[in-house]
Formats: structure tokens, sequence, C-alpha cells
């Protein structure tokens, strides 16, 4: 970006080194003609462009403004562009025009237009920003605002703007520094607790209202009916349960979230994990006339994970298909090693497939979020809260997993959990209750 000597966008040293190059090319050229007597125009034609290249190749060619560069500073000039560049955060330093004067990189990736030495505006348009800088250079103190950005992407930034002493060569004038912080994510997780609040209370708040609607029945009208009452206290011990699981459901992502980053030790077989959710899940399946099949390769299927959370999963995924498959509806559990493609390690399929009425592609990504029903009124009516595949996919986190679902309305669903596979480690033997043990 160097321009000639007498360019008024560089900066003042600039300007009075180009000149000094200029008149040292200028008394060379005329010595040489006062010594050859030659006065031919084109030599002066030749000695004009020679002063002007003189100035040009005398001047700095650095884009870099930081505090002026002379040589005692090098170090801390090298240091300051050093921490400058490795600031995640973008940062931006403008004189007192708005002129950019120096941007690190993380600015220059937020904000692709800015250049040095031109307008901030041309860059970061938002009237917060620059009313902001006004005021700072008016009352000298430091003043943070925001600035939103909606495209690609929307986020948020908080700006600080503070004044900085500049360098002696530009007359000591301050500049302003700009600091951006993202708080795109701080404000994405609060949103998603106001949410979660809001959620969990008006889950609970469902049965509670029924609960206090039939106490006050029993309590009035229904008080001398033994049929209206057992019917009555029937639903209010449905209704008692389905608090009890939502607030089981709520504890246990709790749990599986505070151990997220720490990766389970322990190597377990699925196979007869499978085996004993299939099990314990026969009198519901019976109940809606649901026939539930298990297929597992030859043991062991071994990952490394902690028992009860992928006892936990596994039960989610079934109960889903037993639930959502509708009567008469077939559940296929199946248990196998996938060849690794790629440079994937070996995995350990759980695949339940379910004949029943599948999900419209439109809900299938937002599925695993908390609270997230496909059919709100019927989930509730099946007693979900709508935990389920929210669990399964921090466990799957927790252990390194991954879940897809293939569905079509009409042509039911499919729910496959992947897990990293322990290939050639023996499985550890598990302990005999202290009682076997000693007979
Ligand atoms: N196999 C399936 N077939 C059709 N829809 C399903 C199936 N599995 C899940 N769904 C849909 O996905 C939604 C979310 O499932 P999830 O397991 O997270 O919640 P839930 O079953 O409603 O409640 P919970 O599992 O906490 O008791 C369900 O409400 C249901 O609409
Ligand atoms: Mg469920």
């Amino acid at each position: 970006m160097s321009s000639l000597p007498f360019d008024p966008r560089r900066s003042a040293p600039a300007r009075r080194a180009a000149w000094r190059g200029s008149l040292i090319s200028g008394l060379l050229v005329i010595a040489i003609v006062a010594w050859d007597r030659v006065a031919e125009p084109w030599f002066w034609a030749a000695a004009l462009i020679a002063i002007v290249a003189g100035g040009w190749l005398a001047s700095p060619r650095a884009e870099s403004v930081l505090p002026h560069r002379d040589s005692g500073k090098d170090a801390r000039h090298s240091l300051a562009e050093a921490l400058l560049a490795n600031i995640p955060d973008p940062v931006i330093l403008i004189d007192r025009r708005a002129l950019v004067i120096e941007a690190n990189a993380a600015a220059r990736a937020l904000l692709p237009a800015l250049r040095p030495r031109y307008p901030l505006s041309f860059a970061l348009r938002d009237p917060a920003v620059l009313d902001g800088i006004e005021t700072v250079l008016h009352s000298g103190e430091p003043l943070k605002t925001l600035y939103a950005l909606r495209v690609p992407t929307e986020r948020t930034f908080e700006v600080q703007i503070g004044t900085m002493q500049g360098a002696p060569a530009t007359g000591g004038q301050p500049n302003l520094v700009l600091f951006l912080r993202d708080l795109t994510s701080a404000k994405r997780l609060e949103t998603m607790r106001v949410d979660f609040v809001a959620n969990a209370s008006h889950e609970l708040r469902t049965p509670l209202a029924s609960l206090l609607g039939f106490i006050e029945t029993l309590q009035g009208p229904a008080r001398g009916d033994p049929v209206a009452r057992d019917r009555f206290l029937a639903i209010m011990r449905e209704q008692a349960l389905r608090m009890t699981r939502l607030i089981d459901d709520l504890l246990s992502l709790s749990r599986i979230e505070l151990h997220a980053h720490v990766p389970p030790t322990t190597v377990i077989d699925v196979g007869p994990l499978a085996r004993q959710i299939v099990d314990s899940l026969t009198p519901l399946a019976g109940e809606r006339g649901v026939t539930v099949t298990l297929e597992t390769e030859p043991p062991p299927l071994a990952v490394r994970g902690d028992r009860d959370e992928i006892l936990r999963l596994i039960e989610k995924l079934v109960e889903n298909a037993v639930k959502y498959g509708g009567e008469g509806a077939t559940v296929a559990v199946r248990v196998a090693r996938a060849a690794p493609e790629g440079v994937r390690a070996p995995q350990i399929v759980i695949a339940v497939a379910d004949d029943g009425p599948g999900i419209a592609p439109e809900h299938l990504p937002r599925l695993t979020e908390r609270f997230y029903r496909v059919d709100p009124a019927s989930s509730r009516q099946q007693g979900g809260t709508g935990l389920g595949l929210a669990i399964v996919k921090h466990i799957l986190n927790r252990h390194r997993g991954r879940l897809s679902i293939e569905s079509e309305p009409g042509q039911g669903s499919t729910f496959r959990a992947e897990l990293p596979a322990v290939v050639g480690e023996s499985l550890p033997v598990r302990a005999l209750p202290p009682a076997t043990q000693s007979a």
C-alpha cells in the first residue's frame, strides 16, 4: 500500500523520510549535472523521476502503525504485535478520525472489509459502536456497547471502547482501541436455561393441576361415591408417577452432564444388557400387543462404558419403539459389530427398528432436544416427558458414540446407537455378591 511521498494519508514520519530521500536524490542529480554540464531536457525529466523514485524508495514500507517503531523499541513493538495477533477476540486500533490503524487476525476474520488507514465505518456500520466512539473521544472515559451481527449468522458482541496513548511521532494524540467479546454462546446458553426452566415447570404443573383438581372433587361432589373415588385415585396415581418419572429423568440428565467430560473406564458386554431390557419391557409390550425380538452377534460385544447408562440408553430406545410403534407392531432389537468405514474404529451398533407410523422428516433433527415431542398430547398420554432421546444423546456423547435416526411416515423407524468397540481386551469378571462368595 505504499504511495507517493506527498500522499497525505501517510503518517508524519513516513512523509518526512520520503522528503529526505527526495532531497538526497535531487542533490545527487544536480551534482552530476553541474559536473557534466549536461542540460538536455530529457536529462531534467530523468532527474525529476529520480527525485520522486528516491523519495519512494526511502519511505518506510510497513503498514503497521502500532506505537511508532524506532530502533530502541523494536523488541517491545514485536511483543505488542505478537500479543495482538494471538488474542483470540477481535481487537481494532483506530485513530481520532476513526481511521483503522491496526486490527488483529480475529478482527479481520470477523470484518473482512477492515483496511488500514480506511474509516472503521467501511467495515463496521453499527450506529451504537460509532456513537460510542464519539462519546469516548469527547469524554476520554471507556465505554461498553453491544454490536449485533445478522449475517452470515446471528451473533452478538460486547464492544469495549477505550483510549490508548498514541505514538510521540503522531503528537501523542490518544488512539482508540476496540475489544470485541463474543456473547453469542453465553446468550444461547441463557436462552436454553430459561426455556428449560419454563418447560420443566410446565411439565410439572400439568400433573399437579390435575392432582389438585381430583383432590377437590373427592373432597366435594364425589365425597360419598366409592366408584368415582377408585377411578380418580387410579388417575392420581398415574399423574404422581409421571411427576416422579420427570424428576428421575431430570436428575439423570444432570448426572450424565456432570460426568460428560469423564470417559467411562470399565469394559462391558452390550449383549446381556440388551437381553435384560427386552425382558423387562415384555409386560409393557404385551399390554400393547407389540412383539419384541432380540438378535445379538456372538459375544463379547464389548464397549468401554458405564453399565447403568448403557442400560438406560437401550431402555429409552426400546421403550419408544414399543410406545410409538402402535398396536400390534413388531420391534426388532439387534446388537452387532460394524465393520470400520474409512478411518473409523470398529463400532458396536445397537439398532432398534419398529414398523410403526414413522416420523415426518421435519421432526428428525429436533428429536434429541429436551422436551421435544412430535405430538405432545399423545406423548403425554403415554406418560412421556420428552427427555428420553435427550438422555440417549448425552449418554452417547459421554461414550464418544453417535445416534442416527432413519424414519419415513408409514415406513416405521430405526434408531441406531453406535459405540466404539473394545477389541482384544478381556472383559472383567463381575464380582459375585458377598453371600455367594463365602458359600
Ligand atoms: N420409534 C418411534 N416412532 C415414532 N415416534 C417416535 C419414536 N421414538 C420417538 N418418537 C417421537 O420422538 C419424541 C421424543 O422422544 P423422547 O423419547 O425424547 O420423549 P418421550 O418418549 O415423549 O418421553 P420420555 O422418553 O421422556 O418418556 C416422542 O415424543 C415421539 O413423538
Ligand atoms: Mg421416550
